[in-house]
């Protein structure tokens, strides 16, 4: 974020209090708890584990060797049996709706908790008659429908390890995710709905799967209920869901598992082409997404929770699926697009649902802003109480917005900063606590010790810096799979014993945190994660490219663009029809979420002597700003007729 927009960030100040009516009525308002909780993280965080089922206790709260911890060692529990199971067998919430789906094309389907019981374990005993067992890896690339939280769930209950792959991701990604995580089995569909058209899933996964050794099963959902027509099964191989689910028991004793046991890994990007699988673990998991959504959500027995987020991401593993069922919630899951058939789609889906909590990104916000209000005038939204924010930094324009016109000045809203790699929720407010302020993510959950270091590690008191968590807690990631070096060299090696998340933080003088964005060359395109790396490698995969580099730059909706430097091999004509098939190639290798916003072709790149190319100075380009220092460079032309180029926008 440049230091104009840090500026303007921290000129604000509205304040919103809790008001008295939601404060009365909150689950939690003892602000004592912050102190309490820090003194002694963990009897406090214990205190919240033995809310949770066990089937047997642990010894040890936690065993502490930085970077690697290890919580309530020792401990036997399944997070199946405590997201399903306990509910079921609970007279009072038996026949509560676990699941509300609504399909793009409108239909609506639920599961009581009593049902989806019963469809786990069916689905459960399916992998295990495919010789699934405990700690094999499940790859699942579908669309989002109540079979994409089935196979989850059946998957912790027989202690095996999702990977599930975001459905708009290329065939290429899908096949990377597989083979680094040695997948056995792949769960896809024949076709999701975005927009009217059907995405077919299975035949992008039939793409990847011939590189892909170790798949020996391939599970088909046909999104009707049907074999569809749209699919090529391969004998032996391939199999229809409805066909395996069919004459199965539905009693399927859940597996206990070592709280420190594998129960997903989780694909993110990081500073190079290669995605890291992110570990979790079971116990601590559970833990912290159990307790941040009863706390952050001030979650109630009648509320109707939407979290808009894909499973394929971690807001949709912990705040669509195991924070929420934890805690015997009822979740309404969409599948399609939020402008479907109308720019009204979410707000008539809020009122016929009655949804009460409303959580989703900062990109959707802006875009609704965008559409204007007369979508949202025509629907009623009076059941909503209280609204969330994740993914990416809110300005305090969007939060305003969604203030006014979304929770018509009536809804806390939770600004809520976490990651893939923290698991659950690590810096919010509680809403029947905390004062909160457009665009501040306020405080640290209670039990988590967050603060802001410089470089060498020391406190900042005022002034930007680094935003880091000096304590090991529950849900954190235990490792990278198969790459413990580079979990302990992205996390733990600028500040010793400390998480470096990454984002940089300002905080003012109540202590509050402001998030500033990524300080690596990790981008936020639309609250997705994506490293300028992989985009860099899309792009230089591509005949005709000799080298390139990425920067994002400021996008009114997706938060951040990608705009791409491209430098072409000898004898290529560069042409817009070029810019195109490179846009196009990107999409084919990652997904449509990488496609660049421009791209700008160039006969080199600034670079340094030793021949490190200068992002800094090619994002001073795309944000038309003054150039920096440019000593360093080998030949300073070359930025300087870059910067002439992109300005008249040829190339
Ligand atoms: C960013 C998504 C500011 C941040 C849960 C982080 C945020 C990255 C916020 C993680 C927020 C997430 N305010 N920035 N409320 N929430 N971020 O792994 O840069 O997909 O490092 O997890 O998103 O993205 P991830």
């Amino acid at each position: 974020m440049s230091t104009d927009s840090l500026d303007d960030l921290l000129k604000e100040e509205r304040i919103f209090p809790p008001s008295s009516d939601f404060q009365q009525k909150a689950n939690f308002k003892d602000a004592s708890i912050y102190e309490k909780a820090l003194s002694d993280p963990e009897s406090y965080w214990s205190d919240w584990a033995k809310k949770l089922d066990w089937f047997e206790p642990w010894k040890e709260v936690l065993k502490w060797n930085p970077p690697h911890a290890e919580w309530f060692v020792g401990g036997k529990i399944n997070a199946c049996y405590n997201c399903v199971d306990r509910h079921a067998a609970n007279p009072d919430r038996k026949n509560k709706k676990a699941i509300i789906f609504e399909g793009e094309q409108g239909e609506v389907r639920t599961l009581t908790y009593e049902e989806l019981l019963k469809e786990v374990s069916r689905f459960a005993n399916v992998l295990k008659n495919l010789g699934v067992g405990k700690g094999d890896r499940i790859a699942i690339y579908m669309p989002m429908v109540p079979e994409v939280m089935i196979a989850c769930l059946a998957s912790a209950r027989i202690g095996a390890v999702h990977n599930v792959v975001f459905g708009g991701f290329s065939a290429e990604s899908l096949a990377d995710r597989i083979q680094d995580s040695s997948a056995k089995v792949l769960i896809t569909g024949d076709y999701g709905w975005r927009r009217g058209k059907k995405i077919l899933l299975k035949k992008a996964a039939d793409e990847s799967l011939d590189t892909c050794p170790t798949i020996e099963n391939v599970i088909v959902l046909g999104r009707e209920g049907k074999s569809s027509e749209d699919c090529q099964m391969k004998e032996g191989r391939d199999h229809w869901w409805h066909d395996l689910i069919q004459d199965v028991n539905d009693v399927c004793a859940p597996e206990p598992m070592d709280a420190e046991d594998m129960l997903f890994v989780l694909y993110t990007s990081g500073t190079t082409g290669k995605p890291k699988g992110i570990v979790h673990t079971t116990g601590g998991y559970l833990t912290g997404v159990y307790a941040t959504t009863q706390w952050v959500f001030d979650l109630k027995e009648d509320d109707i929770f939407w979290c808009t987020a894909d499973i394929g991401w971690v807001t949709g593993h912990s705040y669509v699926t195991y924070g929420p069922l934890a805690n015997g919630a009822t979740v309404l899951i969409y599948e399609g697009s939020p402008d479907w058939p109308e720019k009204s789609r979410f707000w008539e889906m809020v009122e016929k649902h009655k949804v009460s909590i409303f959580y989703t990104a900062p990109t959707a916000i802006r875009a609704f802003m965008k559409w204007g209000t007369e979508w949202i005038d025509k629907t009623d939204l009076s059941s909503l109480r209280l609204l969330g924010s994740v993914g990416e930094p809110i300005n305090p324009e969007a939060w305003m917005w969604y203030h006014k016109n979304i929770g018509k000045e009536n809804c806390p809203i939770v600004d809520t900063w976490w990651q893939t790699e923290t698991g659950a929720i690590m810096i919010t407010p509680l809403p029947g606590v905390v004062t909160t302020k457009p665009g501040s993510a306020t405080k640290a959950f209670p039990g988590i010790s967050a603060t802001v270091l410089n470089e060498q590690g020391e406190e900042i008191t005022s002034g930007g810096g680094y935003v880091a968590i000096n304590k090991p807690w529950p849900s954190m990631l235990r490792t990278i799979l198969n790459d413990d070096e580079r979990f302990k060299e992205q996390y733990w090696s600028k500040w010793d014993g400390i998480y470096f998340p990454g984002d940089g933080v300002k905080r003012d003088e109540d202590g509050d945190f402001w998030f500033l964005g990524r300080v690596d060359d990790v981008m936020n395109i639309s609250g997705h994660r994506l490293g300028t790396a992989e985009v860099e490698s899309a792009l230089v995969d591509h005949q005709k490219v000799a080298e390139s580099a990425v920067v994002s730059k400021p996008h009114e909706i997706k938060g951040e663009g990608i705009v791409a430097f491209v430098t072409l091999k000898e004898g290529q004509e560069a042409s817009d029809a070029l810019k195109d098939e490179l846009k196009q190639h990107v999409v084919k290798k990652i997904g449509a979420i990488a496609r660049p916003e421009e791209i700008l072709f160039s006969v080199d790149l600034p670079k340094t002597r030793s021949g490190k190319i200068m992002r800094r100075l090619l994002k001073d380009i795309a944000l038309g700003k003054a150039l920096g220092d440019t000593t360093t460079l080998a030949d300073p032309n070359v930025v300087a007729e870059l910067k002439e180029k992109y300005e008249g926008k040829e190339g």
